[in-house]
């Protein structure tokens, strides 16, 4: 059975094709209006989500299937059904899961079921998000891997899943972070040992030196709130302004996987500016889960 629980579960080239069907979902897609006829996408959300549970919902619809939301609360799962009984049953009725979770634990459980489960989120790795910034990237350079791209703010999951791709893809990744904020060190050295160019750094400005895209995420995550004060704090100089950007490329996009916070992890002026591509990113989801649905549905 095949998931998308991390980028490192898929090969380079499994990878760069999915990115090439994207491609065509975007311009046709209906195209393939009709492969996931009577199909279901069961969702599970522990968390809020705007671009994943919309984009997923349309993306099933676009190839003629449907998708289910639902909330933990509202699921014997809330009142302690195990989450591989959940999976399990879920699989008698749905063709595949997709679940945004706190703990990347709870994603590997539901492979407990018999249909492919895709990860929308965990602490750990968000690798659907890392999809749509290979696309936006090959869009914006001709190719995913002749990019060189900065990522400042906090080593998790976002960052981890770029570190992945960077892996995967091929693009050169330099991580700005805090002190105390890096990424997993067993990521990062499974991604050098596969050919990732990584530069991890505790100095914003040598991350974004001559990058040709700089990428931030929010200081806060989703389950880190009670951290937020000390986290305004430690993250200050990693502020995505037009002075710290002025030190990318001269042509270098800005990126976010949003939701943003204008003022904390980025200025308006750099997000609402010319060379923001955030939107692009944003839309891109949908096509490469399109891409992914279709790929783990119809050609199973
Ligand atoms: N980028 C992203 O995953 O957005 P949502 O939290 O809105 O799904
Ligand atoms: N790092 C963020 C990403 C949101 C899409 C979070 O986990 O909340």
């Amino acid at each position: 059975m095949r998931h998308m629980l991390s980028l490192m579960d898929w090969t380079a080239g499994d990878l760069r094709a999915l990115l090439d069907l994207a491609a065509g979902f975007k311009a046709d897609p209906l195209g393939r209006h009709g492969s996931l006829t009577g199909r279901t996408l069961a969702m599970i959300f522990e968390k809020p989500s705007t671009r994943t549970r919309v984009s997923f919902e349309v993306a099933m619809n676009r190839l003629g299937g449907s998708a289910m939301f639902l909330s933990p609360n509202d699921l014997q799962l809330g009142r302690g059904e195990t989450i591989a009984d959940t999976a399990r049953v879920l699989s008698r009725y749905a063709d595949a899961i997709m679940a945004r979770v706190f703990k990347h634990n709870t994603v590997e459980q539901l492979t407990a079921g018999t249909v492919p489960v895709i990860n929308g989120l965990s602490d750990k790795l968000h690798p659907c998000q890392a999809l749509a910034d290979a696309l936006t990237l090959r869009e914006r350079f001709g190719s995913e891997r002749a990019v060189e791209l900065a990522y400042l703010g906090d080593g998790n999951n976002v960052c981890h899943s770029l570190i992945n791709g960077a892996a995967r893809f091929g693009f050169g990744l330099r991580v700005g972070v805090p002190a105390g904020y890096e990424p997993e060190r067993e990521i990062v050295d499974a991604a050098r040992a596969q050919g990732a160019k990584l530069l991890i750094t505790n100095d914003p400005r040598e991350a974004v030196a001559g990058a040709n895209a700089v990428y931030t995420d929010v200081w806060t995550s989703m389950g880190d709130e009670a951290e937020a004060a000390e986290r305004q704090r430690a993250f200050q100089p990693f502020r995505v302004d037009a002075a710290l950007f002025a030190h990318a490329a001269p042509d270098a996009v800005f990126l976010h996987c949003l939701p943003a916070h204008r003022g904390d992890e980025v200025t308006a002026e750099v997000i609402d500016g010319p060379r923001s591509a955030v939107l692009d990113q944003a839309e891109n989801r949908l096509h490469t889960e399109q891409a992914l649905l279709f790929t783990l549905i119809a050609r199973g």
